[in-house]
């Protein structure tokens, strides 16, 4: 589409000289008595041929600048999941966030860890608005999708409200549809930073690997079953690092995560996200489903990373990801990515497939 338009450049440039001309001969055929006159006929002739021939022609680049603006913009609106999944899976996998604008600069902190890891190709950005599609896609063609239709950016952000609620209720949504185009698929939070590759741990055919949000220090050969309820009479399994194979196993446990969060809808009362339900999902799926608690040392809830040096020291080398949780606003998040070294934007972000944004 560029070089349509830049062919067009040169055609256009002599017709725009011509039109220069137009001024001078109208001022000269005002006066009536040249009109006979063999130059000032010239000049008539040559202003007809220039409105004729010429102008409709000088319009053209103008019409072809917009109409090769159009399709692009066009093209990533009806970029479906199928063709973007497709797109960027390698080995049949996907590694899949779902963001909006606000989070821009995270989703940039992320991919220059995933890109360090040389995992960057499988990254496929669910965008919750279109500003984010359209960024996204501009910088790095085919690696952003939107699933319509967009939540309603106003009040998708503030964590606890409503539009939080309806926001990450469509996670498992996304998650199901790409298993059942039937690729592996490794969700993220982007308030995460990859330290290592996790696909190491992501070895064995269990069904659904996940992490434990629970701050307690498990033994470094802790079980990889789903841990016991907690206080709630439920678990505390992170609803941010899920990886699934496409199997029926996982499946069910996505089908089962968005039949919870349609049974225990968001309330005033409860301020829920999205995470209980994915807990509720998982222990009532627990006997049909392989299911992988994955290694704390190597995949620590942020209550913990942040939280314990002692633990931090005693498990050095070991750590994989890291998530910036048990804090929020974005503000806090950043100061503490930036304490620990883990805010990469500021001075790595040409490693990123977005560049500086
Ligand atoms: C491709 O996927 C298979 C099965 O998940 C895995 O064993 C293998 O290591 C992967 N290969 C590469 C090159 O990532
Ligand atoms: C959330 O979703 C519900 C049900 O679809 C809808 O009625 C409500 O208006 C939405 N709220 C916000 C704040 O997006
Ligand atoms: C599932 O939840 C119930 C109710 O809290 C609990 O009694 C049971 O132990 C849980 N099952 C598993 C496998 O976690
Ligand atoms: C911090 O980590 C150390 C070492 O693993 C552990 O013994 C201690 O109980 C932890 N402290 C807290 C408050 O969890």
């Amino acid at each position: 589409m560029m070089s349509t338009f830049l062919h067009q450049r040169p055609i256009h440039n002599p017709f725009s000289n011509q039109y220069l001309l137009s001024p001078h001969s109208n001022s000269t055929s005002q006066r009536p008595i040249s009109i006979f006159n063999p130059t000032a006929l010239l000049i008539l002739l040559s202003l007809l041929v220039v409105l004729w021939v010429f102008l409709p022609w000088a319009g053209m680049p103008v019409f072809i600048f917009s109409t090769t603006r159009s399709p692009s913009v066009t093209k990533w609106r009806h970029y479906s999941l199928a063709q973007a999944a497709s797109f960027v899976a390698k080995n049949g996998t996907v590694i899949v966030c779902a963001v909006s604008q606000p989070y821009l600069p995270f989703l940039n902190n992320w991919l220059i860890s995933i890109s360090r890891q040389k995992h960057q190709d499988k990254v496929l950005v669910i965008a919750e608005d279109y500003a984010t599609l359209y960024k996204v896609n501009e910088r790095w063609p085919g690696h952003a999708v939107l699933v319509p239709p967009a939540p309603d950016a106003q009040t998708a952000h503030k964590f606890g409200s409503q539009g939080f609620f309806n926001f990450t209720s469509r996670r498992p949504r996304h998650l199901l549809h790409i298993l059942e185009l039937g690729y592996n698929v490794m969700y993220n939070d982007v308030d995460m930073v990859w330290l290592a590759d996790p696909f190491f741990y992501l070895q064995g055919n269990h069904d659904v690997y996940f992490t434990d949000d629970m701050a307690a220090v498990k033994p470094l050969q802790h079980s990889h079953d789903l841990p016991p309820p907690g206080k709630k009479g439920r678990t505390y399994i992170c609803s941010c690092l899920i990886f699934l194979r496409s199997t029926p196993g996982a499946k069910l446990v996505m089908k089962k995560w968005i039949e919870e969060l349609q049974e225990q809808p968001w309330s005033k009362a409860k301020k829920a996200n999205d995470q209980p339900a994915f807990n509720w999902a998982l222990n009532k799926t627990v006997g049909a489903v392989d299911l992988y608690l994955l290694p704390q040392a190597a995949f620590p809830t942020g209550g913990l990373y942040f939280k314990n040096q002692t633990w931090v020291q005693e498990t050095k080398g070991k750590h994989v990801i890291i998530h910036n949780n048990y804090i929020s606003g974005f503000e806090k998040k950043i100061k503490r990515f930036r304490d620990f070294g883990l805010w990469l934007v500021d001075d790595h972000a040409l490693e990123s497939p977005l560049g500086r944004l």
